[in-house]
């Protein structure tokens, strides 16, 4: 047990699943201060709360930017993010004062694919419209083309970032009798043959595709990449999903794209900004379906993040190896 003047300062920017902080607590390492709500924590709350910690375990709603390092000061040695995304951190300025980062990655794949999967057969089968049709008295009897949507049978899937996530939709995609699987990404995948995917253009993959999954990281080249252009080369027919990150659609494109009619439908599990606003126009279109970020949204997969968070931050404090790390 280390004596008070040796724990190690450690701010955790919100209320985290119990898994996670038994393991701070226990490490008996730590002076551990929380921002103790299920809400964000306040920007100011943010700066005073990081001032000379060692440790700083942030969400992806916390951007951590160089004044938010300047605030902690020479002690901080790690940031763990409670996340495989990490858009929010300010990579270079991290870097350059030699701190670690923890991140994580995998243990999500599967609940994030699975989530993709149900958000794509929600928006192509019009799941949310059907099922307010039933509650508003809508539906009157059997109609041969009433609420009829896209199948993926013998269709082209098209993925942009074939990752961890990319590939584990994918796979979970193909069995539904997709025809097709294209990808972009910066290079071709050797793991693309377990799912017979085809490297393609971006282009090619857009004008191609029935769906266009994007699971890409955000990053300067990824931002606003799903723009005018992009849904002009779409066919009218074809369906547009995102759990990747807000930032890569231009909405007011996308806006335009669906209520034109240039493209089916849409479903996106993230956007710009989280929350949207509830008198956002993108959520007057019938054809566009948005959850709340709820990608890894599972209590065993949450509790698992939460251990592997607590755990790559000890490892930093502690200068051993993290269970994962990003490298810088
Ligand atoms: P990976 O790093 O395994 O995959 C990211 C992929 O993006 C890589 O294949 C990468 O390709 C690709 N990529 C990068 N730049 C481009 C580009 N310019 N064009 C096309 N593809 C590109 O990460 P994960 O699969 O684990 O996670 C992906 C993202 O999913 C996260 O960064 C996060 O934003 C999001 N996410 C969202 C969740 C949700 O709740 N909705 C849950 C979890 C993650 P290459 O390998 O060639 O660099
Ligand atoms: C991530 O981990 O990046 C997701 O967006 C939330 O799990």
């Amino acid at each position: 047990m280390m004596s008070a003047q040796q724990m190690l300062k450690v701010f955790v920017t919100r209320r985290i699943p119990q898994e996670g902080m038994k393991i701070l607590q226990k490490a008996g390492m730590c002076n551990l201060s929380v921002w103790d709500s299920d809400e964000p924590v306040p920007r100011a709350e943010l700066l005073k709360g990081v001032a000379g910690a060692h440790g700083l375990l942030c969400l992806l709603s916390d951007k951590i930017d160089a004044e938010v390092l300047d605030a902690a000061g020479p002690n901080l040695k790690v940031i763990s993010t409670f996340s495989v995304g990490f858009d929010h951190l300010a990579i270079d300025e991290i870097k350059k004062r030699g701190i670690r980062v923890g991140y994580t990655p995998d243990v999500l794949t599967d609940t994030t694919a699975e989530l993709t999967v149900a958000l794509l057969l929600a928006t192509a089968r019009r799941l949310p419209e059907g099922v307010e049709e039933v509650k508003n008295g809508g539906w009157s009897t059997w109609k041969p083309l009433w609420l009829c949507g896209y199948g993926l049978s013998g269709s082209t899937v098209g993925v942009i970032g074939l990752g961890r996530i990319g590939l584990a939709i994918a796979r979970r995609l193909k069995p539904f009798g997709v025809k097709r699987l294209l990808y972009t990404g910066r290079q071709p995948k050797p793991q693309a043959q377990e799912v017979d995917g085809e490297y393609v253009p971006l282009d090619t993959l857009v004008r191609e595709s029935d769906f266009v999954v994007v699971s890409c990281s955000l990053t300067p080249d990824t931002q606003g990449l799903c723009d005018k252009t992009f849904f002009s080369k779409m066919k009218k027919t074809s369906i547009f999903i995102n759990t990747s990150r807000g930032a890569v659609v231009n909405q007011e494109d996308l806006f335009e794209a669906l209520s034109s009619g240039q493209i089916a439908a849409a479903g996106l599990d993230v956007t710009t900004p989280e929350p949207l606003p509830t008198n956002h126009p993108l959520l007057t279109l019938k054809n566009c379906v948005v959850l709340p970020h709820i990608g890894s949204a599972t209590y065993s997969t949450r509790g698992v993040m939460s251990e592997l968070t607590a755990n790559n931050l000890l490892a930093g404090l502690t200068g051993s190896e993290m269970p994962s790390e990003l490298k810088l």
